[in-house]
């Protein structure tokens, strides 16, 4: 099937790939040329790995070619699934669900990669709000099995079933979530990494010793903090400002460490530095 990626940062360039690997033809699209080509490259490093360990049977050149990159959206127009993973701000998806509610078809789904804005919100924008739908990836999207889907008020039935078989087919595994704050995982994951900043605020322990003990005594792939870095302190911060303003609770509340990094833009792996250097 045509399905069409919009936003070709971290999160949407791995969602393309994941499409193209599933068989699909996928057009890539975004407003900045250099994000599209930084896409390719990206793209292909994570399809050499893969077929290097055997876990993709086609050749990287073969997916590669199932994927398009365009700065000009109505390449789109016919696509079956619209997965919108642009920056987590209303007023821009908001303005783009204006465009794709001409480009989409009356069966066409369209899904947001939305980690904290509310689905039911964001569905006042979409002019058939039963095809809209949350498709929540984790970075890195090729390599993590989850997909959290979230359901609106107004999301069919339909919809719902679709959305399952599609993530399904990407080899993934789903979880459904009602449209609350932060949905299931960033509502848990949000207060560890709070829990682990104060932690370190109150000069408990090293950054180091707080992520080995969740690295070395529960078996967490990666620290807390190190997760915050490598999941961008500026995300972190602005979903943890969310889920304050939303649920009004101080489990959420995000600490003066972390607003201190961020404003003094230490934002993590991707400038090279955060909690740690890089
Ligand atoms: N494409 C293909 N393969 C990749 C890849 C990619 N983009 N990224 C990593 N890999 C592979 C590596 O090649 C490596 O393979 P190997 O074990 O066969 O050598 C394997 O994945 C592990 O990678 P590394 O050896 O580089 O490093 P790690 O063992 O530390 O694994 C990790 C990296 C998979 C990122 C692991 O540390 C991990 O799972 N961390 C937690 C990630 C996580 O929690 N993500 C979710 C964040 S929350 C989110 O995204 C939601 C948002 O709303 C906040």
């Amino acid at each position: 099937m045509k399905v069409t990626v919009i936003g070709a940062g971290t999160m949407g360039r791995g969602i393309a790939q994941v499409f193209a690997q599933a068989g699909n033809q996928v057009i890539l699209s975004d407003v900045y040329e250099k994000a599209l080509d930084t896409a390719l490259k990206e793209i292909r490093k994570s399809l050499d790995k893969l077929h290097a360990k055997g876990l993709i049977k086609e050749s990287p050149d073969t997916v590669m070619a199932r994927i398009k990159t365009t700065m000009d959206l109505k390449e789109g127009t016919g696509s079956e699934v619209f997965v919108e993973a642009v920056l987590e701000r209303f007023d821009i998806k908001e303005k783009l669900y204006g465009q794709l509610n001409e480009l989409a078809g009356n069966n066409s789904l369209i899904a947001s990669n939305t980690s904290s804005i509310s689905i039911n919100a964001l569905s006042a924008a979409i002019r058939r709000p039963e095809n809209f739908i949350g498709l929540h990836f984790f970075n890195p999207v090729p390599v993590m099995k989850l997909v959290e889907i979230i359901r609106g008020e107004r999301t069919s039935e339909e919809t719902l079933k679709r959305s399952l078989d599609i993530v399904k087919n990407l080899g993934k595994d789903p979880v459904t979530s009602k449209d609350f704050p932060g949905f299931i995982s960033n509502r848990i994951l949000m207060p560890l990494i709070r829990e682990a900043t104060l932690t370190l605020e109150q000069g408990v322990a090293t950054k180091e010793d707080i992520d080995k003990t969740l690295k070395l005594g529960m078996n967490h792939p990666m620290g807390p903090l190190e997760l915050a870095d490598f999941i961008g302190l500026d995300v972190v911060y602005d979903i943890m400002r969310v889920l304050y303003a939303e649920f009004g609770d101080p489990r959420f509340m995000p600490p003066v460490t972390l607003r201190n990094l961020v404003s003094s833009g230490k934002l993590g792996r991707k400038n090279g530095e955060g909690f740690y250097r890089y």
